[in-house]
């Protein structure tokens, strides 16, 4: 197994965290798009996936009879494809209500004009216009993630470039929020008291560096000055923790702003050559029957240069070649692009490796899948242990959370 990513706060495994709403039984676009690179992650991190199922209400608020069917399937899914529950938590959203508390009260101190801002929201309205997405809760959509986010103080979020803008707004929230709550008076003693407890020679150096970022945002000093933190053994964690708080500012981290992880988006063509998606109705299934995977891609477009068989074509107009760059071997692609051109094959002798490919990965897929089929209770049972402990990390972000919002008495006391 790889080494596992250490947080530099914690020393402990750093955590990703991303989520997925319910759209039933995943197809290879969504494979590829997020669910492979999840299983990737969780070897590396300590992983938390989570159905975002409060947000298919966002837009699909007035039809939810669907709602536990999909959400079922594409846990089925997940777990499919390798996401492994005794390593990663695996949960639903509306299992955590804290994520709502949180949700709550980050409102309270978002402008309106950010969440008017995030592109999605006009495009949405536009794309999706037979239903009415003039709601206080469509709106409101990327807060949520951003609470969905901070509230278990990944590392990284793991998201393709369309939530890449949501993951910014987050950072931006995460800002505000200790900019206006991680304040205390004793903030600066304690800082330089704990800069004191630095070696000699690293008091200055971390001096220096703070100020090469604050007033000129030089990242490079930013990573070399947590280097220095973290190499210092004379810190406690208390006080390490400060000091890479004081990096940023004036004030304490109280919610830890996360970094993007671009997952690589590779294109993955539909049956008729645009982009997969369920809305097309040109998917294939990630555990879909080999017979049903043949007859689909057999029919699949091509090259419309490839009209008869003698006639050469170009692979790059073609929508079996995007599948062979993500299913073929070198050897396979060189095959291809030869008899293509050249017309020294067909288009259905083309096909057959990229359909052994998939419908193998499909029916490996398959069997994982079917315990699960044949007993859902298993499912829940995942969900519920998930749940647990995503709310036990909840639970500890939300005490930090009141407590510096003053909703508890500063000493702990209930
Ligand atoms: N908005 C994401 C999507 O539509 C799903 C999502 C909700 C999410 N909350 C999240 C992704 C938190 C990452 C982190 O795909
Ligand atoms: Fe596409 Fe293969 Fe046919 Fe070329 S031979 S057009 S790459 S299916």
């Amino acid at each position: 197994m790889p080494a596992m990513n250490l947080s530099p706060a914690t020393g402990m495994p750093a955590r990703v965290l991303s989520g997925m709403r319910p759209t039933g039984q995943l197809h290879l676009g969504n494979y590829h798009g997020a669910l492979r690179n999840w299983v990737a992650l969780q070897d590396r991190f300590e992983g938390y996936f989570f159905v975002a199922d409060w947000h298919a209400l966002t837009t699909d608020y007035d039809n939810t009879s669907l709602l536990q069917q999909h959400l079922q399937q594409m846990v089925i899914d997940w777990l499919a494809a390798g996401l492994d529950p005794e390593r990663s938590t695996i949960f639903l959203q509306s299992q955590v209500p804290a994520h709502a508390e949180l949700h709550l009260l980050l409102s309270m101190i978002t402008p309106l004009g950010w969440l008017e801002r995030v592109p999605t929201y006009k495009d949405q309205q536009a794309q999706l216009k037979e239903k009415d997405l003039a709601t206080y809760g469509f709106l409101g959509y990327p807060l949520l993630q951003s609470a969905d986010i901070l509230i278990y103080r990944p590392a990284f979020v793991p998201v393709g470039e369309d939530q890449v803008v949501h993951v910014e707004m987050t950072r931006e929230v995460a800002r505000r929020f200790n900019h206006m709550y991680g304040r205390d008076e004793k903030f600066g003693a304690k800082v330089k008291a704990a800069v004191g407890w630095l070696e000699p020679a690293a008091r200055e150096t971390y001096r220096e560096l703070r100020r090469r970022f604050q007033e000129g945002g030089d990242h490079a000093a930013l990573a070399e000055a947590r280097a220095l933190v973290l190499a210092s053994s004379r810190l406690t964690a208390e006080q390490s923790e400060l000091l890479l708080a004081n990096l940023e500012g004036e004030h304490h981290r109280l919610l830890p702003a996360p970094e993007v992880l671009l997952t690589p988006t590779p294109r993955v063509p539909g049956l008729d050559g645009r982009k997969m998606s369920k809305s097309y109705g040109n998917t294939i299934g990630l555990t879909e029957e080999p017979a049903s995977i043949a007859r689909k891609i057999k029919g699949m477009t091509t090259d419309p240069a490839r009209a008869r068989r003698t006639d050469p074509g170009t692979p790059e107009k073609c929508p079996v070649w995007d599948l062979h760059k993500l299913y073929s071997s070198a050897e396979t692609c060189a095959w291809v692009r030869a008899g293509c051109t050249t017309a020294g094959i067909g288009c259905l002798e083309c096909k057959q490796p990229v359909i052994d490919r998939i419908a193998a990965d499909a029916t490996a897929m398959r069997e994982r899948a079917q315990p699960y089929i044949d007993n859902p209770g298993r499912v829940r049972e995942i969900l519920a242990a998930g749940a647990v402990r995503a709310n036990a990390t909840a639970a500890e972000t939300m005490q930090v959370v009141r407590r510096s919002m003053n909703l508890v008495p500063a000493d702990g006391t209930p």
